[in-house]
């Protein structure tokens, strides 16, 4: 049986209250029947969201702190995530790598957290530009792979996201067949650290938009995408679903 379908909105640092109306156009538009959705807004939308979301579409953080919690100002435990809402959680997002150094080891104690705490973590890798150039792409990830998955990952409790991160907020997308290869070295990968790893859902992200969703989930191993910029507006994010729910 292929993996549960999963369309997943990464909002970043954007959304304020207003922007819950987002939330009611999309209940209205899903659900797409055998799809999952779930949206990662900014934390403190969590609860207000959950209102609006109920039961049609799950929500998730955008990080975590490996404790449970603790003296570390500014920061949220997973426990707080689920406690406002939260089902879900990003962890290893390449701007969170970038922005605040967050290293493999990190991403791994935060997931191990995020479980722990009941929550299923959408665990992100990706390459940079230079190391697609430098032909490096399949063994960062399966570095970033081997590094970022705790023990006790399972299909259940862990997605994983192939973010290049040249495609994210660029416009640019890689070519299908160069998707396909990382998404394939993903299972492989998998396969040896997780039990289920033919049901483990494995999400692209990385420019993904209404005109390039289709070609993206007709790919084989793409279960779904983790969308930002298009996530914002339900007018965009609602045909994505579709052609998610289409392939
Ligand atoms: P864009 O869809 O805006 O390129 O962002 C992708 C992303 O980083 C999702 O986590």
């Amino acid at each position: 049986m292929a993996p549960r379908k999963l369309a997943a909105g990464n909002w970043k640092m954007n959304g304020d209250l207003a922007a819950l109306a987002e939330i009611d156009a999309l209940v209205t538009a899903h659900p797409a029947p055998g799809c999952e959705v779930v949206i990662c807004p900014p934390a403190m939308l969590l609860h207000p969201m959950k209102a609006r979301a109920g039961a049609v579409i799950a929500l998730g953080g955008q990080d975590c702190h490996a404790n449970r919690s603790g003296a570390h100002t500014g920061d949220i435990a997973a426990g707080q995530l689920k406690d406002a809402g939260a089902t879900y959680v990003i962890l290893g997002h390449s701007e969170r790598r970038a922005d605040h150094g967050e290293t493999d080891a990190m991403v791994a104690a935060k997931a191990a957290a995020a479980h722990a705490a009941g929550l299923t973590a959408i665990i992100c890798v990706g390459e940079t530009e230079s190391q697609r150039d430098g032909d490096e792409t399949l063994t960062v990830i399966a570095s970033q792979l081997d590094g970022s998955i705790p023990e006790g990952a399972t299909a259940a409790n862990t997605v994983i996201a192939y973010e290049p991160v040249w495609a994210i907020g660029t416009g640019r997308t890689p070519t299908t067949d160069q998707i396909a290869e990382v998404h394939a070295l993903m299972r492989e990968r998998l396969a040896g650290k997780v039990q289920d790893a033919a049901q483990v859902r494995l999400l692209y992200g990385g420019s993904v938009k209404p005109g390039n969703a289709a070609e993206i989930f007709a790919v084989p191993d793409v279960d779904g995408a983790l969308v930002g910029g298009a996530s914002l507006k339900a007018i965009d994010f609602g045909p994505i679903i579709a052609a998610l729910a289409a392939a």
